[in-house]
């Protein structure tokens, strides 16, 4: 490069005509990456940008139709209104995002991340409170919706269970969704049951998220997901266009990869590989709408050869409550993703995900506890970004989230220092 990078990223910018946060956003970098990066070269905290960067840059500044692309000005209105689904503020699929209002979401996560690291406190949502109704097993989508909730100042109410509702006495989702919206703000929902959520938010016009509808979508998860592989890419200097992404294990009833291929696919020139058992690949309609966006799409029964030279290895749990005739009892040895695969496989680089829970009985071959002490395993970092993440959707959905930075406090206790007895140093970069 002849010219300085300070001078060349400030040019670029100029000519796409995007402040700063918009221009790290549009190119899949942190703006605190992009800030060390147009410092002066003889700064303290200069960063040099990744080579790849750069090439990606110089790219959409020497063609035209890139360059109108990226420098398309934000589309106007609340993020709200640009995600509505049939008008209303609720969030039932990932089909509701365009990669520009993802990108939107995810700074505003960025701006909880103080909250959810516990530095600051907001009370923006005091007075408001969510339902969260789980008619399904749950842990951490149900504790970090309510966390998330309770951080912004809200307060939850919880129902969990089939069997405590009044559904086991015959109640339809449409009367159950009603009554609820007169006791509470939001609801998230959970239910068995593929389009059972979007059922629930026709019977109410308060806001209502999707925890996961049977093997439909989960789509909290695919943006947490999307958030932690920015994330992660942005501290390897990476970008997602052109990645090479490795979903592994139970395609066809795991929800969070259904939702999550849809929206990594809003991102440019990807390589899917999907591993997965025979009979529980990933079904044909999201392999087309996949293919039509112009990925390349790689199907492969065999770990070994599908991990080549992956980016992000997301490896999933067998499904059994879902399953109709299926045999499998858990996944052969051959499907589990752990150390030596990894390390055979991968360079140094790569990030291994999972939704979790991950099934650690034996014999389940799982994702091994094998990878527990390896920095490129990133579960825990996965979980952690599920508190901003959620914390942005309610604040987007109840449309406070332009009131959040002002209404930071400090918090009154002192939080250890790493929440987690694995977190290394990693954790708090980005
Ligand atoms: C997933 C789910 O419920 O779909 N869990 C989660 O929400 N993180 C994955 C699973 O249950 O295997």
């Amino acid at each position: 490069m002849t010219v300085s990078q300070q001078v060349f990223l400030r040019d670029s910018m100029r000519r796409l005509n995007l402040t700063r946060d918009v221009f790290a956003a549009r190119i899949g970098v942190k703006r605190r990456a992009l800030d060390t990066w147009l410092l002066p070269e003889g700064s303290q905290e200069f960063r040099t940008m990744p080579e790849v960067v750069s090439r990606f840059v110089t790219e959409i500044v020497q063609n035209e139709g890139l360059l109108q692309k990226y420098a398309q000005s934000a589309q106007s209105g609340p993020l709200r209104d640009r995600i509505a689904y049939h008008g209303k503020h609720q969030l039932l699929s990932v089909d509701q995002f365009t990669r520009e209002s993802v990108e939107d979401l995810f700074r505003i996560a960025d701006q909880m991340q103080p909250i959810a690291r516990r530095q600051k406190v907001s009370r923006v949502l005091e007075g408001a409170v969510l339902g969260n109704l789980f008619f399904e097993a749950s842990t951490r989508t149900r504790v970090s919706f309510g966390a998330a909730f309770c951080r912004l100042g809200g307060s939850v109410c919880d129902t969990t269970g089939f069997t405590f509702s009044s559904m086991a006495k015959g109640e339809s989702i449409y009367d159950t969704s009603r009554v609820m919206s007169g006791y509470v703000d939001a609801m998230v929902i959970r239910h068995p049951e593929k389009g059972s959520v979007a059922e629930f938010a026709q019977a109410t016009n308060i806001p209502v998220v999707n925890g996961g509808d049977g093997p439909g979508e989960h789509p909290s998860q695919a943006l947490l997901d999307l958030y932690t592989i920015l994330t992660e890419f942005s501290r390897l200097g990476k970008l997602l266009d052109g990645a090479h992404i490795a979903l592994v294990g139970d395609l066809k009833y795991g929800r969070t990869v259904h939702s999550l291929i849809k929206l990594l696919a809003l991102y440019r020139g990807l390589k899917f590989t999907l591993i997965a058992p025979r009979g529980l690949e990933m079904p044909d309609y999201l392999l087309e709408e996949t293919g039509k966006q112009g990925h390349t799409i790689v199907q492969s029964s065999s770990l070994e050869e599908g991990l080549v030279g992956a980016d992000v290895i997301y490896a999933t749990r067998v499904q059994k409550e879902r399953f109709a005739a299926e045999e499998i009892e858990g996944y052969t040895p051959d499907f589990q993703v752990n150390k030596a695969i990894v390390d055979k496989c991968c360079g140094p680089d790569v990030i291994v995900m999972h939704p979790l829970p991950r099934d650690s009985r034996e014999g389940a071959h799982d994702l091994s506890v094998d990878l527990n002490h390896d920095t490129r395993l990133a579960i825990f970092r996965q979980t952690d970004n599920g508190i901003p993440v959620r914390m942005a959707i309610f604040a987007v959905l109840l449309g406070v989230e332009g009131l959040v930075q002002h209404s930071l406090r400090d918090v009154t206790w002192s939080p250890p220092s790493h929440i987690g007895p694995d977190d290394s140093i990693l954790h708090d970069m980005d």
